[in-house]
């Protein structure tokens, strides 16, 4: 193995028993590594409402190995019936969380695969789905290679990158998206230096975003959400790459919340401003980031969630959207594993899929 080879994780995957989800427990990283198997639909619901799974493409792969595991518990044998439960538990898992569209992908996939099953046995039927759900993660693999590939065209040696959130392997496969031009770099002998941005509330970008660099060997450096101002003033980036939740057709793309300040900061700064996401992210049905739906989250993610001691009163109002969404506008390009869209992403965005 060469020095610079990345270890890569497996964050999801079907147990070895084949009728499970085991992942890597998020909200414990970075002080402990936990295994989670989870079969019961209640658990696979909370894992995602929870973020012990959490990033767009990663809530994908999830979805479709939840949906196959709980298919395998259907006892219907009559088709109708079947598809009837399997439909009813794919809505369930599609409530845990709006905003990631790679979760109602991934569903409306599995469901549609068992759909053009129609007259095959219940055993067929499971067949189709398990090979399903294995090609939507191999599918994300090769996206996020691709994604990085092109990311890396946009950076070069010794330059200083700025993310928000975590869009790295945890939250995806392998390499990840934002993250994943900079392992591929690195992997090639290029240097880089990554300032992460902590992430309020629920700070990714401190547990594992920086974590995710650190263990592969590249120059991180933590800093606090407000603290990306100095950082970009100091002359210390050279681009921003962020990962994205949802893409409407316009360019307009839904992220971790404080991700519309770093674009607007880049902006000012003359700083390249980079989204990074799979063509399963992109939601032409979606007109513009207007109809994107924002998660409303837990207010004592806020007040108390971090700390020893709450640091708000418990009466104390607190809004706490999961996500913002970034006007196309204050985009330079949107990297896809088919290539890289600039405005006007109308045009650019649909031609991906034609
Ligand atoms: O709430 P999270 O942690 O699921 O939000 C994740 C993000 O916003 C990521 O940046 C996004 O999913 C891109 S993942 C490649």
């Amino acid at each position: 193995m060469s020095k610079r080879e990345i270890k890569h994780l497996e964050n999801v995957k079907l147990s070895d028993r084949g009728d499970s989800v085991v992942i890597i427990d998020q909200t414990l990283l970075p002080n402990e590594t936990v295994y989670l198997d989870l079969k019961e639909a209640a658990d696979l619901y909370e894992a995602i409402h929870q973020l012990r799974v959490r990033g767009a493409p990663a809530i994908g792969i999830f979805a479709g190995y939840a949906l196959y595991c709980l298919a395998l518990q259907i006892l219907a044998e009559d088709y109708d019936a079947f598809m009837e439960d399997l439909k009813e538990q794919a809505a369930y898992l599609n409530s845990s969380r709006p905003t990631a569209v790679n979760l109602s992908w991934a569903l409306n996939r599995m469901v549609a695969k068992a759909e053009t099953a129609a007259g095959k046995s219940k055993a067929e039927v499971l067949k189709d789905l398990k090979e399903e759900c294995i090609a939507i993660h191999d599918e994300d693999i090769a996206m996020c290679k691709a994604i990085s590939e092109y990311g890396l065209t946009l950076i070069k040696d010794g330059d200083g990158i700025l993310t928000h959130c975590n869009a790295g392997p945890l939250a995806t496969s392998r390499y990840g998206t934002a993250l994943g031009p900079l392992l591929l770099g690195y992997e090639r002998g290029m240097d880089f230096r990554v300032f992460a941005d902590e992430t309020r509330p629920l700070l990714q970008g401190a547990r594992l975003t920086s974590y995710e660099l650190e263990k592969a060997g590249i120059d991180v450096t933590l800093i606090c959400d407000n603290m990306a101002s100095i950082v970009m003033k100091n002359g210390w980036v050279q681009a921003c790459f962020v990962g994205c939740d949802r893409v409407a057709a316009n360019g307009d793309a839904a992220n971790k919340i404080g991700t519309s300040g770093v674009a607007i900061l880049a902006k000012y700064y003359g700083i390249p401003f980079y989204v990074l996401g799979p063509t399963s992210t992109i939601d032409l049905n979606t007109p513009t980031g207007e109809d994107i739906e924002i998660e409303l989250r837990d207010p004592d993610e806020i007040r108390s969630k971090w700390y020893e001691k709450p640091m708000a009163l418990e009466e104390t109002r607190c809004y706490n959207p999961a996500f913002d969404v970034t006007p196309n506008e204050l985009i330079d390009a949107i990297v896809t594993d088919r290539g890289i869209c600039r405005a006007p992403y109308t045009e650019s965005l649909k031609a991906l899929f034609e």
